[in-house]
Order: C-alpha cells, then structure tokens, then sequence
C-alpha cells in the first residue's frame, strides 16, 4: 500500500481539458490522480482508495494541458517583432539569413539559445518541435539547454545547400555526412530531446539532397519537419525549380520527405486539394503559425476546413516569422484570422472556436508526442496551473468565460505551476 501510495500525486482545482476539438471537459472543483508519469482519473470527488494521500489544493486556479508548439526557429529568437515589411523571400534573405549564419559562434548560439529555451519555458510551453541551424555543434548546445531544463522536444540541424548565402550554403555531400554524424551522436544522448531531420524547405535544398534526407530518415527511423505552401511567390518558385512535380507536397513525396516518417510541414496556407489529399493519406501533421502569417503577409490559411477533414494539426509559433513564444497569443490569432477568412472568402466553414484553439495548441499538437495533450486516463501528465485573478477585477465569469479571456490577455505571468510528464517543471 505504501509503494501504491508512493507513486501518485494528486492535484485539486478547476480542471479544463479537450479531448475533441469539439467540446471542453471541465470538472469544477475537481481532483487529477497522476500516477507517475500519466494521468490515472479525473474525479469531482475523490475515491476512497485514494483516501490518506496528500492533495495539493490550488483553490480557484485552472488546471490546463501543457501548450505543444509544433514549428519555431530558436536561432531567430533575436530577431522576433523585426522585418514584417517584407515577405517572406526577402525577409529570410534581408533579416534571417544573416541571423542564422552568427550560430557559426558556438558562443552567440549559447547566449541566444540560453534566452529561447528560458522563454519557452516562462511561456508554458512543456513540448515543442524547433528547427536550429546548419551548424550541428550550435544545435547540439540548443539539445542540451532544452535537455537541462527538460523540455520534451525535437530539435533538427538544418539542411541547405542552395538559393541561399554562401555563409549558409552548404556542399551538398558535406550536408549528409554531418547529418550523419549529428544523428549518430545525439541519439540516445538526452533524456527529452531528439533529432529531427530538418530540410529548410525545397528552395533551398537540391533534390540530391533532400533524397538522401529521406534515406536518412527512414534508415533512422527518424521524424522529419520542413516549410510548405507558405507564400504565392515560394509556391511559383518550387514549381519553377520542379517541373516535374505536380505541386510543392509532391516535391517532398517524390523524396521520401512527406509522411514516409512521422512529419510535420509548418503554414500549408496555399494547398491545392490534391496536397490535400496526401497530406491526409500520409498522416502528415500540419503546424498552423498564425502570427507568422499575418507577420509576413503570407495569407489565411483554411484551418476550419482542415480540421474538419480530421487532418491532424497543431499551432506553432514560427519564432521570428511570428512574434511571440506565447500559445494565448497564437491561439488568439488563429480564432481571427480564420474569422477573417469566414468574412473575406464567404466559405461555409464556421471560424475557429475557443474550444478547437485550444484543442490545437495542446492534444493537437500533442499527439505527435504520443498520448499527450490532455488529461484522458494514460496521457503524460503536462499540465500548466493558472492563476488568472487579475484578468477579473470584479467577479470571475464561468470557466469557459475564464478560458476565453485567458486566450486573450493570457501570458507567463498567470502561470504559476507546470508539470512535465508528471514532475514540476522550473
Ligand atoms: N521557409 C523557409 N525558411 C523559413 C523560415 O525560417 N521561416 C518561415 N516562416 N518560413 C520559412
Ligand atoms: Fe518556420
């Protein structure tokens, strides 16, 4: 009985959830029984068997999933809020390009890096799938940072070896063998970070490359992330560079690049409905980056009506495309731009609601980490407690009322507790 005991922790509060994206599960007052490192029962009252265990009371507080941000750039991390005049070929050619070449530095990477992974973290953010540099030293000292802190993640050392400064480009043949050797090293070394393979996106990789990325892929069993149908003009150019191919999806198809392992392609603003289609045969995952797309005038994607297709999909905050590492924030955005897409494009999908953002910033994304995401019996216990009193100055309203304005006015100072996989998160 001791041992039984040992093992669970037991969390009291008004606990909030999605196991759809169609609804919210709220247990008012109610108790979280975590054993180890999952999630055994939501009670409104406790059972007897649990009688004897201490239970940490956070009163009137929310109790809400971790936040899962499914695309960022950590090496952009100096240039958030900067740039937005232009989009996005001149942007990464004006700002990101010469950002992204300092990480050549392993000290600027470690001072940067050092300041990403802390926000990550302040923000709530307790799984994430980020993208680094060409410089697998640098990507390793971000593995490490996010590793020590014990952010649960996938972390890719980019690759690309054209249409890009030669301070970025790299020979092709050396892209593979330190992909390689990269691959070799980190797996296996940390306890929550993994490598991911990284193509930037097509423009910037040749089809030898990204060939070989896709036999490294499948050879490693590793995950892949990559860009799609982000811009008009990105789109025209990919045609451009890949007559042969029907659309920008086909490209990563034609590599191995697109669902043959676990992926994840960021934006996918601009998707024909073939895309569509594979994208939906090929489980491939889609990061929604609203705040990058309105930042980089990129459009509006159809989120309403992919997720109505059941195409799995999370949000991500593109850091610096986007502004913010904050999921309020993100998750406010996603709910008016698909708003304006309803008014602007008269389509019949209803825009986002609460209850669907909130669902993408947590099981959405979640659940290209597994059972994560919410608080369903055997899910990892992430979770964020939220105290949120000075959003009310009068009398609060109901828990979904507090939820909304949460997404909102939300930031890392309403979050005073978080949990990862069971154990408290600093
Ligand atoms: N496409 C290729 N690289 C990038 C990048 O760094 N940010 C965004 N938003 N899109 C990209
Ligand atoms: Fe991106």
């Amino acid at each position: 009985m001791a041992c039984f005991k040992e093992k669970i922790k037991i969390l009291k509060g008004n606990i909030v959830h999605t196991k759809t994206s169609e609804a919210f599960n709220i247990v008012e007052n109610g108790y979280i029984v975590v054993k180890e490192n999952s999630v055994e029962g939501v009670y409104d009252k406790l059972p007897g068997k649990y009688e004897g265990i201490t239970v940490k009371d956070y009163g009137d507080k929310l109790i809400i999933p971790g936040f899962v941000d499914l695309h960022t750039h950590a090496p952009q991390f100096a240039i958030k809020g900067i740039g937005y005049d232009k989009e996005l070929i001149p942007w990464l050619e004006t700002y990101t390009f010469p950002e992204e070449a300092k990480f050549k530095d392993k000290g600027y990477a470690e001072k940067i890096y050092k300041e990403f992974v802390e926000e990550l973290c302040n923000q709530g953010t307790t799984r994430a799938v980020i993208f680094g540099t060409i410089h697998e030293e640098s990507t390793e000292i971000l593995m490490k940072l996010l590793d020590d802190k014990g952010i649960t993640s996938y972390v890719g050392k980019v690759n690309m070896d054209r249409n890009c400064p030669d301070t970025l480009k790299e020979d092709s043949d050396e892209s593979i063998k330190k992909t390689i050797q990269w691959i070799e090293n980190c797996s296996g070394k940390y306890k929550f970070v993994k490598p991911i393979v990284t193509p930037r996106f097509v423009p910037s990789c040749t089809g030898y490359l990204m060939e070989e990325l896709g036999k490294i892929a499948e050879k490693y069993n590793l995950p892949v992330q990559s860009h799609l149908a982000e811009n008009p003009s990105e789109i025209e150019w990919v045609n451009e560079l890949h007559p042969d191919c029907k659309n920008y999806g086909d490209v990563y198809d034609k590599f191995n690049l697109f669902g043959q392992t676990k992926t994840i392609m960021a934006h996918c603003v601009h998707l024909t409905e073939e895309e569509i289609a594979k994208i939906k045969m090929n489980e491939v995952v889609i990061a929604h980056c609203p705040t990058s797309n309105v930042n980089l005038s990129s459009g509006i994607s159809p989120i309403s009506k992919l997720l109505k297709k059941n195409i799995q999909m999370g949000l991500g905050s593109d850091i610096s495309g986007g502004e913010t590492l904050n999921m309020f924030s993100v998750m406010a955005s996603a709910i008016k731009m698909s708003k304006l897409r309803y008014v602007c494009f008269k389509e019949e999908e209803k825009p986002l609601t609460i209850q669907e953002a909130f669902y993408l910033a947590t099981k959405g994304g979640g659940r290209f980490f597994g059972r994560v995401g919410s608080f369903e019996e055997g899910y990892e216990f992430d979770a964020l407690v939220i105290d949120d009193k000075n959003l009310w100055k009068v009398s609060k309203g109901s828990i979904e009322e507090r939820i909304e304005r949460l997404i909102y006015f939300g930031n890392e100072e309403n979050i005073i507790n978080k949990y990862l996989s069971g154990k408290v998160l600093n």
